[in-house]
Protein backbone atom coordinates (compact mmCIF):
# COMPACT_ATOMS: atom_id res chain seq x y z
CA UNK A 1 0.00 0.00 0.00
CA UNK A 2 1.14 3.52 -0.12
CA UNK A 3 1.74 6.02 2.78
CA UNK A 4 3.13 9.69 2.68
CA UNK A 5 5.70 9.88 5.30
CA UNK A 6 8.43 12.56 6.41
CA UNK A 7 12.27 10.78 7.22
CA UNK A 8 13.28 13.97 7.72
CA UNK A 9 11.93 17.40 9.56
CA UNK A 10 11.34 19.93 7.18
CA UNK A 11 8.86 21.45 4.71
CA UNK A 12 6.07 20.08 2.46
CA UNK A 13 9.32 19.26 -0.18
CA UNK A 14 10.45 16.30 2.43
CA UNK A 15 7.24 14.43 1.87
CA UNK A 16 7.20 11.04 -0.05
CA UNK A 17 4.52 8.99 -1.12
CA UNK A 18 6.22 5.12 -0.41
CA UNK A 19 5.22 1.59 -0.50
CA UNK A 20 4.66 0.62 3.22
CA UNK A 21 3.28 -2.67 4.39
CA UNK A 22 0.08 -3.29 5.18
CA UNK A 23 -0.68 -3.02 8.56
CA UNK A 24 -3.22 -5.34 11.40
CA UNK A 25 -6.05 -4.08 13.82
CA UNK A 26 -4.43 -5.07 16.69
CA UNK A 27 -6.15 -5.33 20.00
CA UNK A 28 -9.60 -2.33 19.85
CA UNK A 29 -8.28 -1.45 16.67
CA UNK A 30 -10.04 -0.84 13.18
CA UNK A 31 -8.60 -1.04 9.98
CA UNK A 32 -10.01 1.62 7.31
CA UNK A 33 -9.64 1.92 3.93
CA UNK A 34 -8.68 5.73 3.72
CA UNK A 35 -11.30 7.67 1.27
CA UNK A 36 -10.31 11.41 2.45
CA UNK A 37 -8.13 13.05 4.96
CA UNK A 38 -7.17 16.72 5.47
CA UNK A 39 -4.40 19.13 6.17
CA UNK A 40 -4.16 20.38 10.11
CA UNK A 41 -1.72 22.70 11.45
CA UNK A 42 -0.66 19.67 13.70
CA UNK A 43 0.71 17.79 10.41
CA UNK A 44 2.89 20.53 9.79
CA UNK A 45 3.93 21.51 13.16
CA UNK A 46 5.04 17.94 13.37
CA UNK A 47 6.66 17.79 9.76
CA UNK A 48 8.98 20.39 10.35
CA UNK A 49 9.34 19.31 14.34
CA UNK A 50 8.20 23.15 14.93
CA UNK A 51 7.88 24.28 17.71
CA UNK A 52 11.17 22.26 18.75
CA UNK A 53 9.16 21.05 22.08
CA UNK A 54 7.21 18.44 19.42
CA UNK A 55 10.98 16.89 18.86
CA UNK A 56 10.57 15.58 22.12
CA UNK A 57 7.73 13.15 21.06
CA UNK A 58 8.93 12.10 18.05
CA UNK A 59 12.85 12.49 17.68
CA UNK A 60 15.23 15.05 18.14
CA UNK A 61 17.21 14.76 15.18
CA UNK A 62 14.74 12.91 12.89
CA UNK A 63 11.33 11.98 13.08
CA UNK A 64 11.72 8.07 14.79
CA UNK A 65 10.36 5.28 12.46
CA UNK A 66 6.88 5.18 14.28
CA UNK A 67 6.11 8.57 13.65
CA UNK A 68 7.22 9.26 10.25
CA UNK A 69 3.84 8.18 8.20
CA UNK A 70 2.00 11.22 8.38
CA UNK A 71 -1.80 12.84 8.67
CA UNK A 72 -4.64 12.64 11.41
CA UNK A 73 -8.43 12.89 9.91
CA UNK A 74 -9.94 10.08 8.45
CA UNK A 75 -13.28 8.90 6.42
CA UNK A 76 -13.42 5.75 4.79
CA UNK A 77 -14.67 2.13 4.99
CA UNK A 78 -13.69 -0.48 7.49
CA UNK A 79 -11.65 -3.16 5.98
CA UNK A 80 -11.20 -5.56 9.01
CA UNK A 81 -11.66 -5.10 12.68
CA UNK A 82 -10.11 -7.12 15.89
CA UNK A 83 -12.42 -9.38 17.64
CA UNK A 84 -12.76 -7.38 20.84
CA UNK A 85 -14.24 -4.25 18.51
CA UNK A 86 -18.00 -3.95 19.25
CA UNK A 87 -18.90 -0.68 17.56
CA UNK A 88 -17.63 -1.38 13.81
CA UNK A 89 -18.08 -4.14 11.24
CA UNK A 90 -16.47 -4.61 7.54
CA UNK A 91 -17.77 -2.00 5.03
CA UNK A 92 -19.25 0.31 7.75
CA UNK A 93 -17.88 3.80 6.50
CA UNK A 94 -16.72 5.67 9.29
CA UNK A 95 -14.86 9.55 10.29
CA UNK A 96 -12.40 9.78 12.78
CA UNK A 97 -8.69 10.67 13.64
CA UNK A 98 -5.89 8.24 14.54
CA UNK A 99 -2.41 8.15 13.08
CA UNK A 100 -0.93 7.67 9.58
CA UNK A 101 -4.22 8.62 7.75
CA UNK A 102 -2.40 9.69 4.51
CA UNK A 103 -1.92 6.38 3.95
CA UNK A 104 -4.23 4.14 1.82
CA UNK A 105 -5.22 1.83 4.79
CA UNK A 106 -4.43 2.72 8.40
CA UNK A 107 -5.38 1.28 12.27
CA UNK A 108 -7.53 3.25 14.47
CA UNK A 109 -8.65 2.94 17.84
CA UNK A 110 -12.25 1.85 18.16
CA UNK A 111 -12.82 5.18 20.24
CA UNK A 112 -11.57 7.24 17.47
CA UNK A 113 -14.22 6.72 15.19
CA UNK A 114 -17.75 7.19 14.80
CA UNK A 115 -20.40 6.03 11.76
CA UNK A 116 -20.29 8.81 9.02
CA UNK A 117 -23.71 9.98 8.03
CA UNK A 118 -25.04 8.82 4.94
CA UNK A 119 -25.68 11.69 3.23
CA UNK A 120 -22.61 13.27 4.45
CA UNK A 121 -19.68 12.70 1.59
CA UNK A 122 -16.63 11.02 2.09
CA UNK A 123 -14.51 14.33 0.74
CA UNK A 124 -16.50 16.10 3.39
CA UNK A 125 -16.08 13.20 5.91
CA UNK A 126 -12.41 13.64 5.30
CA UNK A 127 -12.41 17.27 7.05
CA UNK A 128 -14.01 16.92 10.20
CA UNK A 129 -11.82 14.89 12.46
CA UNK A 130 -9.40 17.26 14.39
CA UNK A 131 -10.58 20.47 13.50
CA UNK A 132 -14.08 19.78 14.14
CA UNK A 133 -13.36 18.33 17.55
CA UNK A 134 -11.45 21.37 18.89
CA UNK A 135 -13.75 23.54 17.78
CA UNK A 136 -16.73 21.74 20.27
CA UNK A 137 -14.00 21.02 22.94
CA UNK A 138 -12.70 24.41 22.97
CA UNK A 139 -16.14 26.27 23.27
CA UNK A 140 -17.30 23.81 26.20
CA UNK A 141 -14.29 24.56 27.83
CA UNK A 142 -15.12 27.95 27.90
CA UNK A 143 -18.25 27.12 29.11
CA UNK A 144 -21.07 27.04 26.06
CA UNK A 145 -23.72 23.94 26.36
CA UNK A 146 -26.39 23.46 25.35
CA UNK A 147 -28.78 26.17 25.39
CA UNK A 148 -31.35 26.24 28.35
CA UNK A 149 -35.14 25.57 26.49
CA UNK A 150 -37.96 26.94 28.40
CA UNK A 151 -41.40 24.65 28.13
CA UNK A 152 -42.83 27.05 25.71
CA UNK A 153 -39.52 25.49 23.27
CA UNK A 154 -38.70 28.63 23.20
CA UNK A 155 -34.56 28.88 23.51
CA UNK A 156 -33.12 31.06 26.75
CA UNK A 157 -33.47 34.84 25.73
CA UNK A 158 -29.62 35.35 27.60
CA UNK A 159 -27.50 34.09 25.36
CA UNK A 160 -23.79 34.00 25.71
CA UNK A 161 -21.55 36.51 23.97
CA UNK A 162 -18.88 34.60 22.03
CA UNK A 163 -16.21 35.69 20.13
CA UNK A 164 -14.65 33.70 17.59
CA UNK A 165 -11.18 35.05 16.26
CA UNK A 166 -10.04 33.20 13.18
CA UNK A 167 -13.87 32.19 12.06
CA UNK A 168 -13.10 31.14 8.70
CA UNK A 169 -10.32 28.61 9.15
CA UNK A 170 -10.76 24.83 9.69
CA UNK A 171 -11.66 25.11 13.33
CA UNK A 172 -13.34 28.55 13.12
CA UNK A 173 -15.85 27.56 10.56
CA UNK A 174 -16.86 24.92 12.63
CA UNK A 175 -16.51 26.92 15.67
CA UNK A 176 -19.30 29.46 14.02
CA UNK A 177 -22.17 26.92 13.67
CA UNK A 178 -21.23 24.58 16.75
CA UNK A 179 -21.49 27.78 18.95
CA UNK A 180 -24.68 28.97 17.23
CA UNK A 181 -26.31 25.15 17.64
CA UNK A 182 -25.09 25.69 21.61
CA UNK A 183 -27.05 28.89 21.89
CA UNK A 184 -25.00 31.36 21.89
CA UNK A 185 -24.64 35.09 20.18
CA UNK A 186 -21.49 35.16 17.96
CA UNK A 187 -19.74 37.48 16.62
CA UNK A 188 -16.57 36.39 14.18
CA UNK A 189 -13.50 37.92 13.17
CA UNK A 190 -11.97 37.12 9.66
CA UNK A 191 -10.34 39.14 7.13
CA UNK A 192 -12.66 41.13 4.32
CA UNK A 193 -12.93 38.15 1.56
CA UNK A 194 -14.38 35.98 3.89
CA UNK A 195 -16.71 38.11 6.10
CA UNK A 196 -19.96 37.06 3.76
CA UNK A 197 -18.81 33.47 4.69
CA UNK A 198 -18.86 33.67 8.11
CA UNK A 199 -22.00 34.99 7.93
CA UNK A 200 -23.73 32.36 5.74
CA UNK A 201 -22.52 29.72 8.76
CA UNK A 202 -24.60 32.02 10.89
CA UNK A 203 -22.48 34.28 12.45
CA UNK A 204 -24.77 37.71 14.10
CA UNK A 205 -21.90 40.10 13.61
CA UNK A 206 -18.86 40.31 11.86
CA UNK A 207 -15.89 42.24 12.17
CA UNK A 208 -12.95 42.59 9.85
CA UNK A 209 -10.08 42.40 11.28
CA UNK A 210 -8.10 44.23 8.18
CA UNK A 211 -9.97 47.14 9.13
CA UNK A 212 -11.22 46.74 13.07
CA UNK A 213 -8.92 46.28 15.82
CA UNK A 214 -10.73 43.55 17.68
CA UNK A 215 -9.05 44.49 21.04
CA UNK A 216 -10.12 48.18 20.88
CA UNK A 217 -13.30 48.73 19.33
CA UNK A 218 -15.61 45.79 20.78
CA UNK A 219 -18.33 45.59 23.29
CA UNK A 220 -17.11 42.67 26.08
CA UNK A 221 -17.63 39.28 25.56
CA UNK A 222 -18.52 36.06 27.44
CA UNK A 223 -16.17 33.70 25.75
CA UNK A 224 -13.17 34.79 23.35
CA UNK A 225 -12.04 31.41 21.15
CA UNK A 226 -8.67 32.78 19.95
CA UNK A 227 -7.76 30.60 16.99
CA UNK A 228 -5.43 33.10 15.35
CA UNK A 229 -2.70 33.39 17.55
CA UNK A 230 -1.63 36.36 16.85
CA UNK A 231 -3.03 39.04 20.16
CA UNK A 232 -1.90 39.03 23.32
CA UNK A 233 -3.62 37.96 26.48
CA UNK A 234 -3.83 41.26 27.82
CA UNK A 235 -5.23 42.82 25.24
CA UNK A 236 -8.29 40.05 24.81
CA UNK A 237 -8.67 40.79 28.58
CA UNK A 238 -10.27 44.27 27.35
CA UNK A 239 -12.74 42.56 25.67
CA UNK A 240 -14.02 40.09 27.99
CA UNK A 241 -16.73 40.60 30.49
CA UNK A 242 -15.41 41.19 33.92
CA UNK A 243 -16.30 36.66 34.67
CA UNK A 244 -15.89 35.98 31.22
CA UNK A 245 -13.12 32.80 29.57
CA UNK A 246 -10.38 33.30 26.87
CA UNK A 247 -9.74 29.80 25.11
CA UNK A 248 -6.91 30.67 23.51
CA UNK A 249 -6.60 27.68 21.05
CA UNK A 250 -4.39 29.20 18.38
CA UNK A 251 -0.22 28.67 18.05
CA UNK A 252 1.54 31.16 18.12
CA UNK A 253 4.65 30.67 15.26
CA UNK A 254 7.63 29.89 17.99
CA UNK A 255 10.58 28.49 17.55
CA UNK A 256 11.02 26.53 20.47
CA UNK A 257 8.31 25.93 22.64
CA UNK A 258 5.23 28.12 20.93
CA UNK A 259 1.83 27.21 22.02
CA UNK A 260 3.27 25.04 24.69
CA UNK A 261 3.91 28.16 26.50
CA UNK A 262 0.95 29.52 27.11
CA UNK A 263 -0.74 27.09 29.45
CA UNK A 264 1.44 27.67 32.45
CA UNK A 265 1.21 31.61 31.70
CA UNK A 266 -2.55 31.52 31.67
CA UNK A 267 -3.55 29.27 34.57
CA UNK A 268 -0.48 32.26 36.44
CA UNK A 269 -2.83 34.83 35.07
CA UNK A 270 -6.14 33.03 36.38
CA UNK A 271 -5.60 33.59 39.52
CA UNK A 272 -4.90 36.83 40.00
CA UNK A 273 -8.18 37.38 38.32
CA UNK A 274 -12.06 36.68 38.19
CA UNK A 275 -11.74 36.16 34.24
CA UNK A 276 -10.52 32.80 33.40
CA UNK A 277 -7.71 32.03 30.97
CA UNK A 278 -7.08 28.70 29.55
CA UNK A 279 -5.81 26.75 26.17
CA UNK A 280 -6.59 23.13 25.61
CA UNK A 281 -5.22 20.12 23.58
CA UNK A 282 -8.20 19.03 21.66
CA UNK A 283 -8.98 14.99 22.79
CA UNK A 284 -9.85 11.76 21.10
CA UNK A 285 -13.81 11.63 22.80
CA UNK A 286 -16.51 9.41 21.05
CA UNK A 287 -19.12 11.12 22.80
CA UNK A 288 -17.84 14.22 20.73
CA UNK A 289 -17.73 12.62 17.68
CA UNK A 290 -21.23 11.14 18.16
CA UNK A 291 -22.71 14.94 18.59
CA UNK A 292 -20.89 16.19 15.89
CA UNK A 293 -21.77 12.79 13.47
CA UNK A 294 -25.84 13.34 14.60
CA UNK A 295 -25.02 17.35 13.73
CA UNK A 296 -23.46 16.45 10.66
CA UNK A 297 -26.62 14.10 9.61
CA UNK A 298 -29.24 16.77 10.20
CA UNK A 299 -27.71 19.00 8.02
CA UNK A 300 -27.27 21.57 11.38
CA UNK A 301 -24.08 21.76 10.66
CA UNK A 302 -21.48 21.49 7.23
CA UNK A 303 -18.12 21.28 6.42
CA UNK A 304 -16.71 24.14 4.32
CA UNK A 305 -14.01 23.02 2.10
CA UNK A 306 -11.56 25.09 0.39
CA UNK A 307 -9.54 22.92 -2.06
CA UNK A 308 -9.50 19.27 -2.81
CA UNK A 309 -6.09 17.95 -3.37
CA UNK A 310 -5.33 14.59 -4.56
CA UNK A 311 -2.80 12.70 -2.64
CA UNK A 312 0.16 13.00 -4.96
CA UNK A 313 -0.03 16.19 -4.49
CA UNK A 314 -0.10 16.41 -0.72
CA UNK A 315 2.99 19.27 -0.60
CA UNK A 316 0.77 21.38 -2.29
CA UNK A 317 -2.16 20.72 0.17
CA UNK A 318 0.38 21.28 3.31
CA UNK A 319 1.58 24.32 1.74
CA UNK A 320 -1.53 25.74 1.15
CA UNK A 321 -2.79 25.07 5.06
CA UNK A 322 0.70 26.21 5.99
CA UNK A 323 -0.25 29.81 4.44
CA UNK A 324 -2.59 30.20 6.95
CA UNK A 325 -5.60 31.24 5.39
CA UNK A 326 -7.28 28.62 4.46
CA UNK A 327 -11.31 29.19 4.00
CA UNK A 328 -12.59 25.80 5.65
CA UNK A 329 -10.58 22.77 5.53
CA UNK A 330 -7.83 21.37 2.88
CA UNK A 331 -8.96 18.26 1.89
CA UNK A 332 -6.71 15.12 0.46
CA UNK A 333 -8.58 12.94 -1.36
CA UNK A 334 -6.61 8.86 -1.70
N1 LIG B 1 -5.13 23.08 20.91
C1 LIG B 1 -5.56 22.18 20.03
O1 LIG B 1 -5.88 21.03 20.38
C2 LIG B 1 -5.67 22.58 18.59
C3 LIG B 1 -6.31 21.74 17.68
C4 LIG B 1 -6.46 22.19 16.36
C5 LIG B 1 -5.94 23.43 15.98
N2 LIG B 1 -5.27 24.19 16.90
C6 LIG B 1 -4.72 25.49 16.53
O2 LIG B 1 -5.82 26.34 16.22
C7 LIG B 1 -5.42 27.28 15.22
C8 LIG B 1 -6.47 27.29 14.11
O3 LIG B 1 -6.45 26.02 13.45
P1 LIG B 1 -7.16 25.89 12.04
O4 LIG B 1 -7.10 24.47 11.65
O5 LIG B 1 -8.45 26.59 12.06
O6 LIG B 1 -6.16 26.77 11.14
P2 LIG B 1 -6.42 27.34 9.66
O7 LIG B 1 -7.40 26.47 8.97
O8 LIG B 1 -5.07 27.52 9.06
O9 LIG B 1 -7.12 28.75 9.86
C9 LIG B 1 -6.42 29.86 10.29
C10 LIG B 1 -7.38 31.06 10.18
O10 LIG B 1 -6.78 32.15 10.89
C11 LIG B 1 -7.23 33.33 10.26
N3 LIG B 1 -6.31 34.42 10.56
C12 LIG B 1 -5.02 34.58 10.15
N4 LIG B 1 -4.52 35.73 10.67
C13 LIG B 1 -5.52 36.28 11.43
C14 LIG B 1 -5.61 37.45 12.23
N5 LIG B 1 -4.58 38.30 12.36
N6 LIG B 1 -6.78 37.70 12.88
C15 LIG B 1 -7.82 36.87 12.77
N7 LIG B 1 -7.80 35.74 12.02
C16 LIG B 1 -6.65 35.46 11.36
C17 LIG B 1 -7.30 33.02 8.79
O11 LIG B 1 -8.34 33.80 8.20
P3 LIG B 1 -8.04 34.90 7.07
O12 LIG B 1 -7.66 34.13 5.83
O13 LIG B 1 -9.33 35.63 6.94
O14 LIG B 1 -6.89 35.72 7.57
C18 LIG B 1 -7.64 31.52 8.77
O15 LIG B 1 -8.99 31.35 8.47
C19 LIG B 1 -4.01 26.87 14.77
O16 LIG B 1 -3.07 27.70 15.42
C20 LIG B 1 -3.88 25.44 15.27
O17 LIG B 1 -2.53 25.10 15.55
C21 LIG B 1 -5.13 23.80 18.19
Amino acid sequence: MKSVIATTYGGPEVLRVVDAPTPVAGEGQVLVRVAASSVNPLDWHELRGKPYLVRIMRGLRAPKTSGQAMGSDVAGVVESVDPGVTRFAVGDEVLGFGKAAWSDVMVVGEAGLVRKPADLSMTDAGGVGVAAITALQGLRKGGLSEPLTWSTGEVEPMRPRVLIIGASGGVGTFAVQIAKLLGAHVTAVTSTRNLELVARLGADDVVDYTTTEVTQQLPRFDLVFELAGTRRRRELARILSPTGTLVACGAPRGQWIGPLAAPAALAIASRFSKRTYTSFLAKRDTDDLQQLAAWLGTGALRVVVDEVYPRDRVAEAVEHSEGGHARGKVILTL
